[in-house]
């Protein structure tokens, strides 16, 4: 098919998420065909840098020869096999391997298939452990302003990023949600001049103790995303606060759940964002890159203190009812395999760790923009915030869509990246070489000095 026709087929049957669909119509949609490495192929032949990972999942680029292999190879033996009463070889030998990796005191795995699916699977696991601990009223969370945690109704109630979720709020439950520690935004009515990142930590936690002084004896759970909120605009928390976090959860007898989704295998240039901080989740939850941006996947883990919770006879009614049809999906599960063995021979999280303070240095001199009110970044994710004044912080009307225009902008360069709001988001795939990054923020840099905002 021609790339009209493509195109033509496309507005009319394709429904596209996250997307104003009126503007989407009118414009000429690129379509993707192909990939090679870092790099998309649309079907005009253009080649772009995929300098958002695919929506945060791919790890090593595109059509990796050995993740090819193994789910061609799987698919000789099956495609899919249900884990409801029945266990299948790549979800046995995928947990084994998982084992070797999560923090020690995670000792069981449930799988799905969306981020927003391991993080239901969280709550309601932390819901119904203090369920049968005899601790019903133990059912209510804590959760940051400005966190995401997918688009279900129960990861929705437990985010709060208000463009998205104001039309459900009415069907969203309770949540108590602390302030999210972002430096940059934080308004405090004591202070005209912009706090220190450690008197915000100090702030936001005062916020959280005081929630869970009055709070704690309905408290299952608090929820977070560890080290960086990323759809709230890569938010990178001071040092020390999700440490801070874990501490009074423990002293208020809470859980913790640190939803990974985002910041999972290798992105911040730690397997998992929490080893930045010494700390060891109640409950875990993993997605988009577990599979190496393949295959959909997600996994929640719990400690065995949680899963003895769950033990007993049938009729005593503890059993966690909740799966998927294709919980524990074989193919799914031989490409993370595949992901998680080439991540320990290619050293992928060290060469994050490695390009971080190169990738910090090449991102520098945006500062210097007249648009570019402030830059976050933790290993390979990367937030650009453009501001209309730069003095006073105040941003951009969003009806001008000044980070839709950058980034489709960007496109002429041959680079794909996507904003949230007006806030650039650069998340190259963790494999990608320092080659790759100077590319990257060279397009971005060249951008933005040549475009008005
Ligand atoms: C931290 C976090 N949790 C959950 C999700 C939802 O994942 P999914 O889109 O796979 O449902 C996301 C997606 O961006 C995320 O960033």
């Amino acid at each position: 098919m021609t790339t009209d026709q493509l195109r033509a087929l496309d507005k009319q049957y394709v429904w596209h998420p996250f997307t104003p669909m009126s503007g989407w119509m009118e414009g000429d949609p690129l379509v993707i065909v192909g990939g090679d490495g870092f790099h998309l192929i649309d079907s005009d032949g253009n080649r772009y840098l995929d300098g958002v990972s695919s929506l945060w999942c791919n790890v090593h680029g595109h059509r990796v020869p050995e993740i090819d292999a193994a789910i061609r190879a799987q698919l000789d033996k099956i495609a899919h096999s249900t884990l409801l009463g029945l266990a299948n070889e790549p979800s046995i030998l995928l947990a084994d391997r998982l084992m070797r990796v999560v923090p020690s005191n995670l000792r069981k795995v449930f799988y799905s298939d969306a981020g927003a699916t391991a993080t239901e699977i969280a709550f309601k696991l932390a819901a119904q452990y203090w369920f049968n601990s005899g601790r019903p009223e133990k059912h209510e969370f804590i959760a940051f302003t400005e966190a995401y945690h997918g688009d279900t109704i129960g990861a929705m109630s437990i985010g709060r990023v208000p463009a998205f979720h104001k039309p459900y709020l009415p069907l969203l439950f309770k949540v108590h949600f602390a302030p999210t520690p972002h430096v940059y935004r934080w308004r405090s009515p004591s202070a005209n001049t912009p706090l220190t990142s450690d008197e915000v930590k100090r702030q936001a936690l005062v916020t959280l103790t005081d929630l869970l002084d009055r709070h704690h004896n309905t408290i299952a759970a608090i929820c977070i995303e560890p080290v960086v909120q990323g759809a709230g605009g890569m938010i990178v928390q001071p040092a020390g606060f999700l440490a801070e976090v874990r501490r009074l959860a423990t002293e208020y007898n809470t859980l913790l759940i640190c939803d990974e989704v985002a910041t999972g295998f290798g992105r911040t240039g730690r397997m998992f964002a929490v080893e930045h901080e010494g700390v060891q989740p109640d409950l875990m939850t993993v997605a988009k890159g577990l599979t190496g941006g393949y295959l959909p996947l997600a996994a929640t883990f719990a400690t065995q203190r949680i899963f003895d919770a769950f033990l007993g006879r049938p009729d005593e009614g503890k059993t966690f009812f909740h799966g998927h049809t294709y919980t524990g999906n074989p193919l799914a599960c031989a490409a993370a395999i595949a992901n998680l063995q080439l991540m320990e021979e290619r050293a992928v999280v060290a060469n994050v760790a490695d390009n971080a303070p190169a990738l910090a240095e090449l991102l520098k001199p945006l500062l210097a923009l007249p648009h570019v009110g402030d830059i976050r970044q933790m290993g390979y994710m990367v937030g650009i915030e453009l501001v209309k004044d730069k003095a006073t912080r105040e941003p951009f009307d969003p009806a001008l869509r000044v980070g839709h225009t950058v980034c489709q902008r960007m496109r002429g360069r041959g680079v794909i990246v996507r904003p949230i709001g007006d806030t650039i988001i650069l998340m190259p795939p963790p494999a990608m070489r320092l080659d790759g990054l100077r590319a990257l923020v060279g397009a971005l840099s060249a951008e933005l000095e040549s475009c008005r905002l």
